[in-house]
């Protein structure tokens, strides 16, 4: 085999995190001379960066696995690898379950790709899964977008979630420093993106593990500082970042994104209930009182600001009141988007062990009303869009529309309006004429370029 014969094909399941890694992992690979293939049985190499964070997403992994282990019978040369959030839960039980897997690889070391396969490619069945102080990114990531770039900032997370497997297969907080953030955003900034989301399960976390207090006593390098630093680099016209903890989102931060012109008015804020009892059962570490503050805070400073969050149904024990104050802190609120999952028992996790676990029904049911609110909630709250010039980022053509351009309020919503390609990359004004539960329609006011509509 030739090295330019060599097709690589990445699947990527889960969240934000695994879909950053996995453009890292992309560029490791094209440094080693591989090309990608869309069709996973048109590669010699496929990557599946998994995720667990229910057992739903879990199984979706094995069915795709196993046709490519099938395959592997037929095509000696496939490498097959599995990384991400299942790699690390399972380890080498992964191995027995698939032997036909070369390499099965934990999150922390998906900066070590090129290495481990050159451990595959001597002929081993590599496991890398230990924990390791993860390597500052030297490579080029393989980007999905030439407008939004994703940047962690932190990986790992530190809290005990009764429910959640992540500090499990993620590891511990670890923060990258400032001067790597900020070089790697001043580079995005060269190469023309626009926008960059710094990335964190815990984001409000960062920088707890970097030296140095100051008089007052506060970690010297906090989420605050770090939008403070990042915010002149010349071409990056947004700032995102996602997700925060109740627990530490702080008024300083608040006070920050009301100032900084870039960051925008988007906030991701998971309750996961409205019940402090099942609040407490979950070790959240906050009380719904303590949410509604944030978010009323939050609409104090920036009115217009977009809020998102997390929730989660059907937790051991919830009782039928205990979910209707998560449908009334829903019904208050009214969010611009609300994930919702239906309570799924992890390995490894407290609450998966407990009594009082409900039935598949009872969680269905209230996932199901749930989301029937959400719905609701998003349709009136885009209605306060209409008839408003809203600042868009061009992203992409509407994959559904050839002749409409689709992109984002800083508020984060998906906005359509008629326009030409030229327009991708450039932020410009958008009169909001149609508003859905999710989505905008409008028609350009203004951009830079002359455009053809
Ligand atoms: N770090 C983020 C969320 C990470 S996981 C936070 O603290 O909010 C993404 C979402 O998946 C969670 O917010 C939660 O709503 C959901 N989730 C996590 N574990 C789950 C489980 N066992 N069952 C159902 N949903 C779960
Ligand atoms: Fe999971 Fe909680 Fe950490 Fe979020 S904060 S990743 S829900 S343990
Ligand atoms: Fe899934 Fe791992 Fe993210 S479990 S949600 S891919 S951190």
């Amino acid at each position: 085999m030739t090295a330019n014969s060599r097709r690589y094909h990445i699947t990527t399941f889960g969240c934000q995190m695994n879909k950053a890694d996995s453009e890292r992992m992309a560029g490791i690979l094209e440094g080693m001379g591989f090309e990608f293939t869309e069709d996973p049985n048109d590669a010699n190499l496929v990557l599946y960066n998994t995720c667990t964070i229910r057992d739903n997403a879990e199984q979706k992994v094995y069915s795709y696995l196993g046709r490519q282990a099938r395959r592997k019978h037929e095509q000696a040369d496939l490498t097959l690898v599995v990384a991400g959030c299942v790699a690390q839960q399972e380890g080498e039980a992964l191995l027995r379950r698939v032997p036909e897997l070369d390499l099965v690889m934990g999150p922390q070391h998906a900066n070590r790709l090129a290495d481990l396969l050159e451990q595959v490619f001597a002929g081993n069945q590599v496991v890398a899964t230990e924990p390791i102080h993860i390597m500052e990114d030297i490579t080029k990531p393989r980007r999905d977008s030439q407008v939004s770039a994703w940047v962690n900032v932190i990986y790992g997370c530190n809290e005990r979630c009764t429910y959640c497997v992540v500090p499990n297969v993620r590891g511990v907080e670890q923060s990258r420093s400032p001067e790597a953030i900020r070089n790697e955003i001043v580079e995005l900034g060269r190469q023309g993106y626009k926008e960059v989301t710094l990335l964190g399960q815990n984001i409000d976390a960062y920088g707890r593990d970097l030296p140095g207090v100051t008089p007052e006593g506060r970690h010297l390098h906090t989420l605050t500082d770090l939008l403070r630093c990042v915010h002149d680099v010349p071409g990056i016209e947004r700032i995102r970042f996602a997700t925060s903890h109740p627990r530490y989102f702080t008024d300083r931060l608040i006070a920050a994104c009301a100032e900084l012109p870039k960051v925008c008015e988007h906030f991701h804020i998971p309750f996961q209930s409205g019940d402090n009892h099942i609040l407490k059962a979950m070790a959240r570490g906050y009380t719904h009182e303590k949410y509604r503050r944030i978010i009323h805070h939050i609409r104090q400073s920036m009115p217009h600001a977009g809020i998102s969050a997390d929730a989660i149904v059907g937790f051991p024990g919830e009782t039928e009141a205990q979910f209707q104050n998560t449908l009334d802190l829903v019904d208050e609120i009214g969010f611009d988007l609300l994930n919702t999952a239906a309570y799924s028992p992890r390995p490894g996790t407290p609450a998966a062990l407990w009594e009082q676990q409900l039935s598949d029904e009872v969680k269905a049911d209230r996932l199901q009303r749930l989301n029937h609110l959400v719905s609701i909630k998003a349709a009136e709250r885009s209605q306060r869009y209409l008839g408003r010039i809203e600042e868009v980022l061009v992203e992409e053509q509407n994959p559904k529309d050839a002749t409409q351009m689709m992109g984002r309020t800083r508020g984060n919503r998906i906005t359509f309006f008629a326009g030409a390609s030229e327009l991708k990359g450039q932020i410009v004004k958008v009169k909001i004429t149609e508003a859905r539960a999710f989505s905008l329609t409008g028609h350009l006011v203004e951009a830079k370029l002359p455009v053809s509509v």
